[in-house]
C-alpha cells in the first residue's frame, strides 16, 4: 500500500463519479419529499452506548465491526455503523409529543470494520429513512412502497423484495425455545459463529450464509408459525396492504436481519446485478428505548447502500450526464491581460448565474490555453490580449462552430446573457 492510498475499504471520490452520487442523492430527496420526509444530519460519532444498547450487545455489528475508541476525556465513542440508533437519539433529544409522528431521511457515511470485498466497504454510505411515532401495518406498506419507488427512480429497480416478521418481544422466548430444541442436536456441525449464537442470539443462526449451516437451517421450524395471534395478524395485514398496492414480494421465513431492535415486519431487497453482497437495501419495524426514557419509540425505516446502488447502475451502463468542468473559458496573453482576465471572470460570475467560468493565469501560448479550454469542455472562449485590452474589447469564440466576434468589454455580460438565453 502506498503512503497516499486511502486505507483499505475506504475510497476517494472524484468527478465525474461524484456526479452519479449527486444524482442518487437528488433522487432520494425528491422521492422522500413526496412522502413528507425531511432531512436529518446527525454526528458521525456517538457515545458507544447508543449503538450497544440499541443494536444489541450480541449482534455481529456490535461484537465485531464497530470502530470504537476512547477520546481524550476517557469517553468511549463509536463511528456510527448505521443510521437508525443516532436518528432515534436525535428525535428523543428533540422531543416527540405523545401521538406525534416524525419522518426523517439521512444520507451519509457509516463505518463497519468488515473484510473489504466488492460491495462491502469499511466506510460506506447509506441513504436511509425513519418514520417514528406510528404503529400501523399500512405505514409499513407505505414505507416499503417508497423504497421500491426510490430504487426504480435511482436506476436500481428490478430487485427481489424479501419479507418476513420478527413478531413481538413477547414471542422471543417461544421462538428461542423452539429453535434451541431444533438446533441443539446439530450444535457440533454448525459454524463457530452459529455455535456462539446458540447461546447469545439464536434467531441469528437462521440467516447464516455458511453452506453447512444452511443445510441444517433448511429443516428448522418457521418462526412466524410460533407467533402470537397479534403478531400473525399484523404480518398478514402488511402482506394484504402490499398486495393492494400491487407490490410483488416473497415471504422469506429465514430472514431475521442482523440487528436486535426489530419487531414485526423485516425486509430486504436483493439484486442479481450484485455479487455475494446482494442486499441493496434492508429495513423493518422497530421498538427502540432511547437512553433515559422509560418507554420505547415505535418506528419503521430502511437504509440502502449507495455503493451497491451505484454497482447496479454501472452494470446497466447508467451514468449521470457529464457536461465538462467549465462553460466559459478566458484565455489571457500578457501580464495586463491575465489580471484583466481575472477581473472579467469575477464580473461574469457575478452577472451570469449558473455559468461556470474559468480564467487561465498561466500566460502560456494561445494554443496551449485553447487546449485547456477544450479539455474542460468549454462551449465559449473569451480571448483577451494586450491589444484587445487597450481597445476595451474581447474576442468571443464559439467552440462548437468556431465562429468568433469582437464584443466590447462593457457589453459582454449582456451579450452572453442573450446568447445563453
Ligand atoms: P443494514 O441491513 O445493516 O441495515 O444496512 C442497510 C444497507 O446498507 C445494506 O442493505 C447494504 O446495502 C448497505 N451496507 C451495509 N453494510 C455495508 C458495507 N459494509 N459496505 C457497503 N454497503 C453496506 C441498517 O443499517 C438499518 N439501520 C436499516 C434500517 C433503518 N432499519 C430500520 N431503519
Amino acid at each position: 500500500m502506498s503512503a497516499t492510498e486511502p486505507i483499505p475499504g475506504t475510497s476517494d471520490l472524484w468527478e465525474p463519479e461524484v456526479g452519479d452520487w449527486l444524482c442518487l442523492e437528488n433522487t432520494a430527496r425528491e422521492i422522500f419529499h413526496r412522502y413528507g420526509y425531511g432531512e436529518l444530519r446527525t454526528p458521525v460519532m456517538e457515545r458507544t452506548d447508543v449503538f450497544v444498547h440499541n443494536l444489541g450487545e450480541t449482534t455481529d455489528v456490535v461484537q465485531k465491526e464497530m470502530y470504537t475508541f476512547e477520546d481524550r476525556g476517557g469517553r468511549s465513542l463509536t463511528l456510527r455503523p448505521e443510521g437508525t440508533a443516532g436518528a432515534i437519539r436525535a428525535i428523543a433529544h428533540h422531543g416527540l409529543e405523545q401521538g406525534e409522528e416524525r419522518r426523517i431521511f439521512y444520507i451519509g457515511p457509516m463505518f463497519r470494520g468488515e473484510r473489504p470485498a466488492a460491495g462491502r466497504r469499511r466506510q460506506f454510505h447509506q441513504i436511509g429513512v425513519e418514520a417514528v411515532g406510528n404503529s400501523s401495518p399500512w405505514m409499513d406498506a407505505e414505507c416499503i412502497a417508497m423504497l421500491m419507488q426510490f430504487l426504480d427512480a435511482a436506476g436500481a429497480g428490478g430487485g427481489k423484495l424479501l419479507l418476513n416478521s420478527r413478531g413481538l418481544p413477547e414471542d422471543r422466548p417461544v421462538v428461542a425455545k423452539a429453535l434451541s430444541d431444533y438446533f441443539r442436536p446439530y450444535a457440533s456441525s454448525l459454524c463457530e459463529d452459529c455455535q456462539r449464537r446458540l447461546t447469545t442470539n439464536i434467531s441469528r443462526v437462521l440467516d447464516c450464509k455458511n453452506p453447512a449451516c444452511q443445510e441444517i437451517i433448511a429443516g428448522a421450524p418457521n418462526i412466524t408459525d410460533l407467533f402470537c395471534a397479534e403478531s400473525k395478524q399484523y404480518f398478514s395485514q402488511v402482506c394484504a396492504a402490499l398486495d393492494k398496492l400491487g407490490i410483488a414480494y416473497m415471504v422469506a421465513p429465514r430472514l431475521v436481519r442482523g440487528l436486535d431492535y426489530y419487531v414485526h415486519t423485516v425486509f430486504e431487497v436483493t439484486h442479481s446485478a450484485l455479487g455475494g453482497q446482494d442486499a441493496v437495501a434492508g429495513g423493518g419495524r422497530y421498538l427502540i428505548t432511547p437512553a433515559g426514557a422509560n418507554k420505547p419509540l415505535a418506528g419503521i425505516g430502511f437504509a440502502s447502500g449507495m455503493e451497491r446502488l451505484l454497482l447496479i447502475r454501472n452494470a446497466r451502463g447508467l451514468v449521470a450526464a457529464q457536461d465538462g468542468e467549465a462553460d466559459l473559458f478566458i484565455t489571457a496573453l500578457g501580464e495586463e491581460a491575465v489580471s484583466g482576465g481575472l477581473a472579467l471572470a469575477q464580473r461574469l460570475r457575478a452577472g451570469l448565474a449558473g455559468l461556470r467560468v474559468r480564467a487561465d493565469f498561466s500566460n502560456r501560448s494561445l494554443k496551449a490555453q485553447m487546449r485547456t479550454a477544450n479539455k474542460l469542455g468549454a462551449k465559449r472562449v473569451l480571448i483577451l490580449g494586450e491589444n484587445e485590452l487597450s481597445r476595451g474589447v474581447v474576442v468571443c469564440r464559439d467552440m462548437r462552430d468556431s465562429s468568433q466576434e469582437e464584443v466590447s468589454l462593457e457589453a459582454i455580460v449582456g451579450f452572453l446573457k442573450e446568447k445563453e438565453a
